[in-house]
């Protein structure tokens, strides 16, 4: 059996997370059992939510346990299988954590899932035909609920779940604006992406610019948003939301390092009579077959070209990590494990 490199968490962080939470464990693979499968990960993916996970406290989820392996989406190769569905040489998506190999329970349910890799590659697996881009789907369609003609805003729109959300919203019909960071992700959001508009909010600091340059870009209002960030950006977005407005609360990036993220003005919630609802993707796995039979249709068409960042070897997988969470991907953020 091959030897493994893991990332295990060793400590939770106090404020800031740092590369000393981290520390990288060298362990044999154990013998497969009757019905076990032995994956090779090809990339890890990773993501904000893994922020959360690394704190103690009350969370939607139970927090990483110490001193062991970090969890992860992966998507890799079956080397070698002791369960019938499965032989050497499938591609299969599953929840294998930071490490280079996992051994899989096949009979487990929903640990294993087989791709097919003829049409799309089996990065976007993990990105936009898999957990980020069904949440942008559940987001977009369950929440939001647009209709052709509304105007939809997203932050953190070059980002894995924003992406797909304003490629979604666009099908749609809907007037589609983006806010990202810098002007690289705004062109990316423009040009690829195929969105009406991108406000790099990098250029408003406070609230009265951005809200008078989501203005411009949205002359007719907000009628659905998608909340990835939090603070300044959400509450620039509620000045300019229209009557019955939807706003999917999806995540909150800017405070998960323990910053406060105070609403500065919830009144408009009652004054533009707002919806405003959080979720969880994992909890709504009965949308799952048909938000990825569209997002595969989108990609597999080239119609929808997901930007990835990949950072390479599992020992980079902590640096890799601590700049998604300071926005230093563009896109999908992947650690590549075989070269
Ligand atoms: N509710 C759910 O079930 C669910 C599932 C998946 C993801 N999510 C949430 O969806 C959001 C997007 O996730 P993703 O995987 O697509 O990540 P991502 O957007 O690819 O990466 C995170 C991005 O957040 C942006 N950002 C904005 N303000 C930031 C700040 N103050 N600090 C750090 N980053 C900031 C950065 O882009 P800019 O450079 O453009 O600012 C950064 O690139 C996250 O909030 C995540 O927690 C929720």
């Amino acid at each position: 059996m091959p030897r493994n490199r893991q990332i295990w968490l060793v400590s939770r962080p106090q404020g800031e997370a740092n590369v000393d939470n981290f520390r990288l464990v060298e362990s044999e693979t154990p013998p497969l059992a009757e019905g076990q499968v032995l994956v090779r990960h090809h990339y890890l993916s990773l993501d904000p939510y893994m922020r959360g996970r690394m704190n103690e406290g009350k969370s939607y989820a139970e927090p990483q346990p110490l001193n062991q392996v970090m969890i992860g989406g992966t998507v890799g190769q079956v080397v070698e299988s002791r369960h019938p569905r499965y032989v050497p040489g499938d591609w299969v998506v599953g929840m294998g954590g930071w490490q280079e190999y996992s051994v899989v329970d096949g009979n487990a349910a929903g640990l294993l899932r087989k791709v097919d890799v003829s049409r799309i590659p089996p990065s976007h697996y993990l990105g936009a035909v898999g957990m980020p881009g069904v949440t942008a789907w559940y987001g977009l369609v369950k929440i939001i609920e647009p209709r052709a003609g509304q105007t939809i805003t997203v932050s953190a729109a070059a980002g894995a779940v924003g992406s797909a959300v304003g490629v979604l919203a666009k099908q749609r019909g809907c007037r589609v604006v983006g806010i990202a960071g810098g002007p690289d992700k705004c062109a990316y959001v423009r040009d690829e992406l195929g969105f009406d508009d991108c406000i790099d909010y990098r250029q408003y600091p406070d609230l009265r610019a951005l809200a008078s340059a989501l203005k411009a870009a949205c002359p007719n209002g907000i009628d659905g948003h998608f909340e990835n960030v939090g603070g300044t950006v959400l509450d620039a977005v509620m000045l300019r939301a229209n009557a019955f407005s939807r706003v999917a609360l999806c995540g909150m990036i800017a405070g998960y390092d323990g910053q406060p993220l105070p609403m500065l003005n919830p009144a408009l919630i009652l004054i533009s009579r707002m919806r405003i609802e959080g979720f969880i993707v994992s909890e709504h796995m009965e949308v799952w077959p048909q938000a990825l039979a569209e997002l595969s249709e989108l990609v597999g068409s080239g119609r929808f070209r997901p930007r990835e960042t990949v950072a390479h070897g599992i020992e980079s997988a902590p640096e890799a990590f601590l700049g998604l969470l300071k926005g230093r991907n563009f896109g999908k953020q992947l650690v590549k494990l075989v070269d």
